[in-house]
This record gives C-alpha cells, sequence and structure tokens, in this order.
C-alpha cells in the first residue's frame, strides 16, 4: 500500500526528511522546521499516511509508511536523506533504512526503541484500543499525555502538544494496530551503514535513555547524545537543544 503523502518542503541545501511521532501530524516540527531551514537545510516533513491532511483508511503497517515516505523522496527530486525519525517517525525510519538503504544518507533515531512491544506494552496497547473505541481519541489523547512529558514541563508545552493529537478515530486505531504489530528490528542494527545519531530524553519513560544507548551501541557507527531535563518529545520540549543536537551531529557526520 502506497499513496502520496502531504508535505511541507522548506529551507535549501542537503535534504533532512522529518517523520513524525504518534499522534501527531506534521506540525509536529514548526518549531524546529524553521531552525534547520535556516541552518542550511532543505527540510521535507511530511504527514505520514492517514495523519493531517495524508489521508489513508487502514489497516496499514508501519513498513507501509516507509513505502509511502520513500516513494516521496524522488518526486521532490531527492535521491538520499538524512531521515530523522522521532519515536513512531523512528520506528519509520528503521523500516526505510532496511528496506531502502540506497536513500538514507545519515539517520538521527530520536526517542525511539528497535525491539518490538514487550507484553506490557502489547496489554498497554489492548487498553489503548478499547479506550479509543469507548471514549473516543480525546479521552486517549489526555491519558497519553502523562507519559509524554518531562514532569516539570511548563504548562505552555503541554497545551501545545496536547492541541496537535487531534487526529482521525480511524487512524489512531489503524496506528495501535500498526504499532503494535511492529517487528524487532534489533538485529538489523548492525546492517546499518550510515552515521546514526540515537537522541534519548533524560526522563523518557516511553523510549528509555538505555534502549537509546543499546541502540547506539549497536549500530556501527552509532552515537548517542542525552537531552536534559526533557521527557518524550524534546523537540516541543527543547526545540534549541533538539536542534543543537542534530548540527552537531551533521557537522561531524559531514563526508
Ligand atoms: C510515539 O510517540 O510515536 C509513540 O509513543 C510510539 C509508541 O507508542 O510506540
Amino acid at each position: 500500500m502506497s499513496m502520496a503523502l502531504s508535505f511541507d518542503d522548506e529551507g535549501r541545501g542537503e535534504p533532512l526528511l522529518l517523520l513524525h511521532a504518534f499522534p501527531f501530524d506534521r506540525r509536529f516540527w514548526s518549531e524546529v522546521a524553521p531552525l534547520f531551514a535556516k541552518g542550511g537545510l532543505r527540510v521535507i516533513a511530511p504527514d505520514l499516511m492517514g495523519f493531517g491532511k495524508s489521508p489513508a483508511k487502514g489497516p496499514w503497517s508501519i513498513a507501509d509508511q516507509a513505502e509511502a515516505v520513500s516513494a516521496l523522496l524522488p518526486s521532490l527530486g531527492i535521491t538520499k536523506a538524512t531521515v530523522l525519525g522521532l519515536s513512531m517517525g523512528g520506528y519509520v525510519a528503521l523500516a526505510l533504512i532496511h528496506n531502502h538503504p540506497e536513500q538514507v544518507e545519515a539517520m538521527v533515531l530520536a526517542h525511539t526503541k528497535a525491539a518490538a512491544d514487550s507484553p506490557q506494552a502489547l496489554q498497554g496497547r489492548a487498553n489503548a484500543i478499547n479506550t479509543v473505541q469507548e471514549k473516543g481519541v480525546a479521552a486517549f489523547a489526555d491519558g497519553m499525555m502523562e507519559k509524554l512529558l518531562a514532569p516539570n514541563a511548563s504548562p505552555s508545552v503541554r497545551d501545545h502538544t496536547r492541541s496537535l493529537m487531534n487526529q482521525p478515530k480511524e487512524t489512531v486505531l489503524a496506528a495501535l494496530a500498526a504499532l503494535r504489530d511492529r517487528p524487532d528490528r534489533r538485529r538489523e542494527l548492525s546492517n546499518i551503514r550510515v552515521p546514526t545519531l540515537v537522541l534519548s530524553g533524560e526522563h523518557d519513560a516511553i523510549a528509555t535513555p538505555d534502549e537509546g544507548r543499546e541502540i547506539a551501541a549497536a549500530v556501527p557507527s552509532g552515537a548517542f547524545v542525552q537531552i536534559p531535563g526533557v521527557g518524550h518529545l524534546s523537540n516541543l520540549e527543547a526545540p534549541d537543544k533538539f536542534v543543537s543536537a542534530v548540527f552537531d551531529f551533521c557537522e561531524t557526520s559531514a563526508p
């Protein structure tokens, strides 16, 4: 399954592809995309299938999302991009580099995991699907907020984050199933041939710094950076730190 994606295309320079988390869309990047563009990058930020302005009926898989992204790049004249995926976007980035390594110049895996869902996470997915079906997306999003941000996140960051979590019910249900069914990619990490930055948040309860360190250790040219004081969404909680970490990496990994 593959379909055309809606996207923003901003700036000029080496292409940086931004893959958003769940349950967000490309508005997720509205603080950091202009900073990347100002710093000399061409920033491509799609709405993944079903999110934002990229309508899609489920079911779809994380690998289907990677195929849609893979098809987007050549349509923009881009042969290879630095791919930055955050959480669900990181799962899509790992599927993309596995299936289309020739399209990836370098990779940033932020707040993400290579392992499949644990038994406890699978139970959480089942509960989440029930909540969405019985109480709706808003109740699910309210519940998810508790896990997303560092305990000391400001009210304005909280309000802004919550305001971005308004995806269609069908998309949220399709995504929860796709997240639940994604494969364990840990054994593939040693095949990654491009410079890879793994970014974790000090207080991230969804993708812990320990999991981030393990990914960085398993990728042959992997680097690890922990952003202090943030939870799962450092692009929203500390945009300047997030952007600096990516630029530092781009400078050290430039060919
Ligand atoms: C995300 O932030 O994209 C999700 O928390 C990912 C997940 O639930 O596995």
